[in-house]
C-alpha cells in the first residue's frame, strides 16, 4: 500500500514536473517593446486586452510605469522593467535602490510578473564615462537590495548593450568585444556569472544593411532563403546576419572566459519607413523581418552555434513612436499605429494583425490564431511575391553602429 501510494505520489511528481517543464519551453514565445515615447498611444488597458489577442505574453517596457503595471494586474504577463539612465547615479546608493524599489516594483509584482529590471540602456556605447563607470555598480546595488528584499531569485537584474560593443563580429567565432570597453564588461560578466542573469543585446541587422546596401545582401538580413555565409573557422554556415550577431557576441564573452551566460535580444525590428537616404526601410521588408522572425521564435530555433538554446528575443516595437528624435525610420518600428490599426496589412485582403479593440472590449472574438494567420499569410505572399534567387556572399562588413534615441 505504502509503495503503492508512493508510486502515484512519484508519478503525479512526475507528471507536474513534466507539465512545468512544457509549460516553460511553451510559454517563451515573443517578446515585445512596449515603448511610449509618443503622445498618442492608446491607454494601458486597451493595450492589455490587445496582447491578450495577440497572445503575446512578454512585455519590456523602459521605465516602471505604474500605471501598465497596474494595468496589466492578473494577465499573467511577464514584464521586464527599466531603470533609465538618469538613474544611474541614484541607484549606486543602496538605500536609494532599495526605496526604489519598494516604490516601483513591491507594490505591483504580487498581481503582475515582474522577472527583470535592466539597469540603464545602451551605455557602454554612448559617450559619458561617468554613466559607464557607475552602470556595474548600479546593477550591483540593485541586486543587492532585491537580494534584502527576498525578490532577487524572482527579479534578475541587467542591462541592455548596443552591438557597437563588439570590436569584431565576423567571422561569428572571432567574435570580441571593444579593447576600450574590456575594463567594463569583464567585471560585468563576472555580475552576471554570479547573478544568474542573461546578456542583454539591442540588435539591428536593419543598420548593417542601411549603412551599407550595395554589399549587405538583403535576404540575409531579412531572413529569405539564400545560400549563407560560412565561418571559415567553425564551417557552421549563417545565413541570416541576427545569428551571426549573437553567435559573435557568445564568442566574446568566451574570449573573456564565460561560457556561462545566455545572450538575448532585448530589441530588434525593421522600420516599415524611413528618410529617402535610408535603404531597406519599407513595409515590405519590415514585414518580411518580423513575420520571418516570429516563424524562427515558433519553430524554436537557435543559433548555428548554440542550436539547442532557442533564441529569445523582444521585438521592437508594439507602436510607432512618434515623439522619438531622429531620422524617420526612429518613429516607424511599430506592428501598431497608435490608433490600434496593424501597420502590415497593406496589399492582404485581411490584417496580419488584429485591429485593436481600444476601448477596453472584454472579449475579442476568433482572433486567438492571429499570429498563424499572420505566418500562413506571410508564406503565400513570400513565395507569390518575392522568390529572391539565391544570392551568392562573400565576407562583408558588419556595420553595427546605431545611435540610440531614447
Ligand atoms: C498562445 O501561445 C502559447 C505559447 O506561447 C501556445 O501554447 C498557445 O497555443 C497559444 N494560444 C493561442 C490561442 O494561439
Ligand atoms: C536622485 O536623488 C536625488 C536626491 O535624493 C533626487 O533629488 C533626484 O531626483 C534623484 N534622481 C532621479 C533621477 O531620481
Ligand atoms: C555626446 O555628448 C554630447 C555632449 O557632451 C551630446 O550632445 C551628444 O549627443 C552625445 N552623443 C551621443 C551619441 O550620445
Amino acid at each position: 500500500m505504502a509503495s503503492k501510494l508512493h508510486s502515484i505520489f512519484s508519478m503525479l511528481l512526475l507528471l507536474l514536473t513534466l507539465s512545468d517543464s512544457i509549460v516553460l519551453i511553451v510559454s517563451l514565445g515573443v517578446g515585445i517593446n512596449y515603448g511610449q515615447i509618443a503622445n498618442d498611444l492608446p491607454s494601458p488597458s486597451g493595450v492589455a486586452n490587445l496582447l491578450g489577442s495577440l497572445n503575446i505574453s512578454r512585455v519590456k517596457l523602459y521605465d516602471a510605469d505604474p500605471n501598465v503595471l497596474s494595468a496589466f494586474a492578473n494577465s499573467n504577463i511577464d514584464f521586464v522593467i527599466g531603470l533609465g539612465n538618469e538613474y544611474l547615479l541614484n541607484m549606486t546608493d543602496p538605500l536609494k535602490a532599495q526605496n526604489w524599489i519598494e516604490l516601483n516594483v513591491q507594490p505591483f509584482i504580487t498581481h503582475t510578473k515582474i522577472s527583470c529590471i535592466t539597469v540603464g540602456n545602451e551605455i557602454l556605447t554612448g559617450n559619458d564615462t561617468q554613466l559607464k563607470s557607475y552602470l556595474l555598480p548600479a546593477m550591483q546595488t540593485v541586486y543587492g537590495a532585491l537580494q534584502n528584499l527576498g525578490l532577487s531569485k524572482q527579479v534578475y537584474v541587467t542591462t541592455a548593450h548596443s552591438l557597437g560593443i563588439l570590436g569584431n563580429s565576423f567571422p561569428p567565432s572571432s567574435g570580441t568585444f571593444r579593447p576600450d570597453l574590456a575594463e567594463y564588461i569583464e567585471p560585468i560578466l563576472n555580475f552576471h556569472s554570479l547573478a544568474n542573469s542573461p546578456f542583454l543585446i539591442n540588435a539591428y541587422p536593419f543598420f548593417a544593411y542601411k549603412d551599407n546596401p550595395g554589399q549587405v545582401p538583403l535576404d540575409y538580413v531579412l531572413f529569405q532563403p539564400n545560400s549563407g555565409t560560412i565561418d571559415p573557422v567553425t564551417n557552421l554556415n549563417y545565413n541570416n546576419m541576427l545569428y551571426a550577431q549573437i553567435d559573435a557576441v557568445y564568442s566574446s564573452m568566451k574570449a573573456m572566459g564565460h561560457t556561462d551566460i545566455e545572450v538575448k535580444i532585448s530589441e530588434t525590428g525593421w522600420p516599415s519607413k524611413g528618410d529617402p537616404d535610408e535603404a531597406g526601410a519599407t513595409l515590405q521588408n519590415a514585414e518580411l523581418y518580423n513575420g520571418n522572425l516570429l516563424r524562427l521564435i515558433e519553430e524554436r530555433q537557435g543559433t548555428p552555434a548554440n542550436p539547442s538554446v532557442p533564441i529569445d528575443v523582444y521585438v521592437f516595437a508594439l507602436f510607432n513612436e512618434d515623439l522619438k528624435p531622429g531620422p524617420a525610420s526612429e518613429r516607424n518600428y511599430g506592428l501598431y499605429y497608435p490608433n490600434g490599426t496593424p501597420v502590415y496589412n497593406i496589399g492582404l485582403q485581411q490584417g496580419n494583425l488584429p485591429q485593436m479593440i481600444i476601448n477596453s472590449a472584454p472579449k475579442i472574438n476568433g482572433v486567438s490564431q492571429s499570429w498563424e494567420n499572420f505566418h500562413y499569410r506571410h508564406f503565400v505572399l513570400r513565395n507569390a511575391k518575392f522568390c529572391f534567387p539565391p544570392v551568392d556572399q562573400g565576407n562583408y562588413v558588419f556595420v553595427l553602429h546605431r545611435i540610440h534615441y531614447r
